[in-house]
C-alpha cells in the first residue's frame, strides 16, 4: 500500500520573523530538488502562521500547533480552528504530548478539536504516544487515546503521529525493531477502529528524529514519514532529514 510521505516540523515555542529564512532555505532546497515527496510542513507559532502562510510560491505547507475546541467566543489568549483556517493554513497538531501534559487536554476535549478542525477542513496531525512509566502499558494507553478519533473519518483528513514521550527532546528513540512493531500494532488498532482504508493513513514517527537516524527509521515499511521538534529549527539539519 503505497501511503502519503510526510517531514513535518513542529518548532513549539521558538521563532520569530526573521525564521522565514528559514523557511525560505527549505523552500529553495525542495524546488532544487525538485522534491514531491515527502510532503513537507511547518508549524510555526501562531504569530508567525498568517505571515508564512501568505508567502507566495511555496513549495511546502503550514499548519498550527494548537486549536481551540471551540469556534469563537469569550476565551481569552485563545485561537480557533476557522482563525487558522483563516491565514490559509492547511493543518494543525492535537494531541502533542506537551499540551496533554501541561495543559491536561483529555480525551474528550482532543475528539472535540479533532472534530472542530475537520468541520473547518483542516487536516490533523494527531500525537499519540506512551510516557516512561506506562511503556509496559503502551498498547492499552495508545489505545485509549486513538478514541479520541471519530469514526469514519477520511485517511486524507488525518495523519497519526506516534511520539513517545520519554524520546521527545531527550535524544533517546526506541530501537529501529521496536519503532516497526509499534508502528505495525498501531496500523492493527486502525484497522479495528476506523476499518475501511485505514491501511492508507500515514502513520509517523516522532522523538529525537535527526539527520543521523532518520534513513534507518524512515526507511521503515510501517513509517510514513516523521514529527520533528528540536532538528527542525536547523535548516541544514532538516533538509537532511527530507532527503532521508
Ligand atoms: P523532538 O520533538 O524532535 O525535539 O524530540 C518532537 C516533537 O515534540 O514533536
Amino acid at each position: 500500500m503505497k501511503r502519503v510521505k510526510y517531514v513535518i516540523a513542529n518548532w513549539k515555542m521558538n521563532g520569530n520573523l526573521a525564521s522565514l529564512s528559514l523557511v525560505r532555505h527549505i523552500n529553495n532546497h525542495l524546488r532544487k530538488n525538485e522534491v514531491k515527496s515527502p510532503k513537507v510542513i511547518i508549524c510555526p507559532p501562531f504569530t508567525l502562521l498568517g505571515t508564512f502562510a501568505a508567502v507566495k510560491s511555496m513549495n511546502l505547507t503550514f499548519g498550527a500547533q494548537n486549536i481551540h475546541k471551540l469556534d469563537h467566543g469569550a476565551y481569552t489568549g485563545e485561537i480557533s480552528s476557522s482563525m487558522v483556517k483563516d491565514v490559509k493554513a492547511k493543518y494543525v497538531i492535537i494531541g502533542h504530548s506537551e499540551r496533554r501534559s501541561y495543559q491536561n487536554e483529555d480525551v474528550n476535549e482532543l475528539r472535540e478539536k479533532i472534530l472542530i478542525a475537520l468541520n473547518q477542513k483542516l487536516k490533523v496531525i494527531f500525537c499519540i504516544g506512551e510516557t516512561h512509566d506506562q511503556i509496559k502499558k503502551r498498547k492499552s494507553i495508545l489505545q485509549n487515546q486513538l478514541k479520541s478519533l471519530p469514526k469514519n473519518f477520511s485517511h486524507k483528513n488525518i495523519i497519526v503521529a506516534y511520539e513517545p514521550v520519554w524520546a521527545i527532546g531527550t535524544g533517546l528513540t526506541p530501537t529501529i525493531s521496536e519503532i516497526d512493531k509499534i508502528h505495525s500494532n498501531i496500523r492493527n488498532m486502525l484497522t479495528k477502529y476506523v476499518g475501511k482504508n485505514s491501511d492508507k493513513i500515514s502513520i509517523l514517527y516522532g522523538g529525537s528524529v535527526n539527520s543521523k537516524n532518520a534513513s534507518e527509521i524512515l526507511y521503515l515499511k510501517n513509517v510514513d514519514g516523521a514529527l520533528v521538534g528540536g532538528a527542525s529549527l536547523n535548516a541544514r539539519e532538516f533538509c537532511k532529514i527530507i532527503d532521508s
